[in-house]
C-alpha cells in the first residue's frame, strides 16, 4: 500500500498529523463495517450486471470483501487512522488483497452516497432489534397486568389520591404508551428505507447504473428520488432520535413511578434485589438504581436529538463534512435505548405487588368521593349539587378522622336524605373500580378485554 491517501492525487503536501486525527472517523464509524460491506457487494454486483465491471472483477471484489468481513468479525483487521474512515480502510484492504480489481469498486459512487447508505442500513437493523426488545417488554407488562388484574391501588392526579384503579389498568397504560412508540419507530423505519446509493457525490453518475437492482439487493423499498437530497439530509436520523427521545421520556416516567412505589412511604411494590443496589454507609438501604439510571439516561438521548438538529440546521446542499458528526450521537442513542429496554423487559416480571399496602393507601384520601357523587346523581340530584354534598361529607370525615365508608347511614343522611343503605356498595373499592365498566375504564372486566385485544385474541 502506498503512503499516499486514496484522494491525494492533487495534493503536494502531506496532511498535518493533528488534522489527520482530527478529521478521521474510523475510531467510531468502524461500527458500520458490516453494512459498508453489504453496500459494496450490492454495488459491485450491479456494476458487473451492467458490464461496468467484468464478471470476473465482480467476483474477485465480492470474495475479497467477504474475507475482510471475516477478518473484522474475528478482530484481526487492522484499522488505520491514516485511512480516515471505515470506507477507505476497507477499500484499501481490498486493493491490497486482490490488486487492480479492488481499485474499481468505487466506480460510479462516492463516499457521500456510501455513508448515507451505510447509516440507513445500520439504523434499519437496529430499529428491528429495538422493536423486538420493545415487544418483549410489552409482553412482560401484559403478563403483570393479567396477574394483578384485581389489585387495587390509588390512582393519582397531582400525586394526590384521586380514584381507586386496578394495577392491571396501570400496567396497560404503560403498554399503550409503548405501542405508540413502536408505531413511531416502525413509521420512521419505513420512511428511511429508501436508498441513497447511486447519488454518487451529489449529482448522480455518468455510468449506466441500475439503482433499482442495488435497492432490491439491499432490501430498500426504492432508490432515493433526488441525488442532492439523498447524500445530504439526515432527517431520518433526527426522526429516529426524536422517536427514541419520546420512548425514553416514557421510560423515565415509568422509572419515576417505580421509584416512588418502592419507597418506604409508599411500599406498593418490591423490586427484585438483582435490580437494586445498596449504600456504602447506610446498611438498611436498597436503592432503585436501575430505574433511577434510566430516568437519568433519558437526558443524554434528548441531548443527542438536540445535537442532530443543530448539526443539520443551516447546512447548504449537498453533503458537508458536518455530517460525519451524526454517528456518535446516533450510536449512543441506540446503545442507551437498547440497554434501557432490555433492563425494563427483565425487571418487570420480577416486580411484586404489596397488596395490603396498596389497599390501605387507597382507603386514605377519600378515593370513592366521586362514586358517592355519582350515586346521588343516580338518585336524581344534579351533579353540581352532588359535588357540594360530597364535599361537605368529606369535610365532616376530615374532622372525624375517618373515611366516607366509615360513616353510619344516619351520619350520611344529614348531608342528603336520598342516601339509603345501598350507598355502602358504591363506597367499597371493589364497587368503585367495577363500576367503571366501559372501554378504556379501570374495571377488571375491561382490563381483561384490553389485555386480550393487545394479545390479538
Ligand atoms: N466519514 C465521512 C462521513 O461520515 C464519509 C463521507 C466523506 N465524504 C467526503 N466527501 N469527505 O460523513
Amino acid at each position: 500500500m502506498s503512503d499516499k491517501k486514496l484522494w491525494a492525487g492533487r495534493f503536494n503536501e502531506p496532511t498535518d498529523a493533528f488534522v489527520e486525527a482530527f478529521t478521521a472517523s474510523v475510531e467510531f464509524d468502524q461500527k458500520l463495517a458490516h453494512f459498508d460491506i453489504d453496500g459494496s457487494i450490492a454495488h459491485a454486483t450491479m456494476l458487473a450486471t451492467r458490464n461496468i465491471l467484468s464478471g470476473e472483477e465482480g467476483d474477485l471484489i465480492i470474495d475479497g470483501l467477504e474475507r475482510i468481513r471475516s477478518k473484522i468479525a474475528d478482530g484481526e483487521f487492522e484499522w488505520s487512522v491514516e485511512l480516515e474512515d471505515v470506507h477507505m480502510n476497507i477499500e484499501a484492504a481490498l486493493t491490497a488483497d486482490i490488486g487492480e480489481a479492488g481499485k474499481k469498486l468505487h466506480t460510479g459512487r462516492s463516499r457521500n452516497d456510501q455513508v448515507a447508505t451505510d447509516v440507513r442500513l445500520w439504523m434499519r437493523h437496529e430499529i428491528d432489534l429495538i422493536l423486538k426488545e420493545l415487544k418483549r417488554f410489552q409482553t412482560a407488562l401484559l403478563n403483570l397486568a393479567e396477574k394483578e388484574i384485581d389489585t387495587i391501588l390509588p390512582g393519582f392526579t397531582h400525586l394526590q389520591t384521586a380514584q381507586p384503579i386496578t394495577f392491571g389498568h396501570h400496567m396497560m397504560a404503560w403498554f399503550e404508551m409503548l405501542n405508540r412508540d413502536a408505531g413511531r419507530l416502525a413509521d420512521c423505519r419505513q420512511r428511511m428505507n429508501v436508498m441513497p446509493l447511486g447519488a454518487a457525490a451529489l449529482a448522480g453518475t455518468t455510468y449506466p447504473i441500475d439503482r433499482h437492482q442495488t435497492a432490491e439487493l439491499l432490501g430498500f423499498d426504492k432508490p432515493a428520488e433526488n441525488s442532492l437530497d439523498a447524500v445530504s439530509d439526515r432527517d431520518f436520523a433526527i426522526e429516529f432520535a426524536s422517536a427514541a427521545s419520546i420512548l425514553m421520556m416514557h421510560l423515565s416516567r415509568m422509572s419515576e413511578e417505580l421509584i416512588i412505589w418502592s419507597s418506604a412511604q409508599f411500599a406498593f411494590i418490591t423490586l427484585s434485589d438483582s435490580f437494586c443496589t445498596g449504600s456504602s454507609i447506610m446498611p438498611q438501604k436498597k436503592n432503585p438504581d436501575v430505574p433511577e439510571l434510566i430516568r437519568g439516561k433519558s437526558a443524554r438521548v434528548f441531548g443527542h436529538l438536540m445535537s442532530l438538529l443543530t448539526l443539520m440546521k443551516s447546512q447548504p446542499l449537498a453533503y458537508n463534512k458536518d455530517n460525519q458528526e451524526d454517528k456518535e450521537p446516533l450510536f449512543d442513542v441506540v446503545d442507551t435505548l437498547k440497554g434501557s429496554l432490555k433492563v425494563f423487559a427483565d425487571m418487570v416480571p420480577a416486580i411484586s405487588c404489596n397488596h395490603d399496602n396498596m389497599r390501605a393507601a387507597t382507603l386514605k384520601g377519600f378515593a370513592t368521593a366521586t362514586d358517592l357523587a355519582d350515586y346521588l346523581v343516580r338518585k336524581g340530584i344534579a351533579f353540581r349539587d352532588a359535588h357540594e354534598i360530597v364535599g361537605k361529607s368529606v369535610a365532616f370525615c376530615v374532622e372525624k378522622r375517618c373515611d366516607l365508608a366509615d360513616l353510619t347511614l344516619d351520619e350520611l343522611k344529614q348531608f342528603s336524605n336520598v342516601i339509603e343503605e345501598d350507598v355502602f356498595d358504591v363506597l367499597t373499592l371493589e364497587g368503585s373500580v367495577a363500576a367503571r365498566n366501559h372501554i378504556g375504564g379501570t374495571a377488571p372486566a375491561q382490563v381483561r378485554a384490553a389485555i386480550s385485544r393487545a394479545r390479538g385474541n
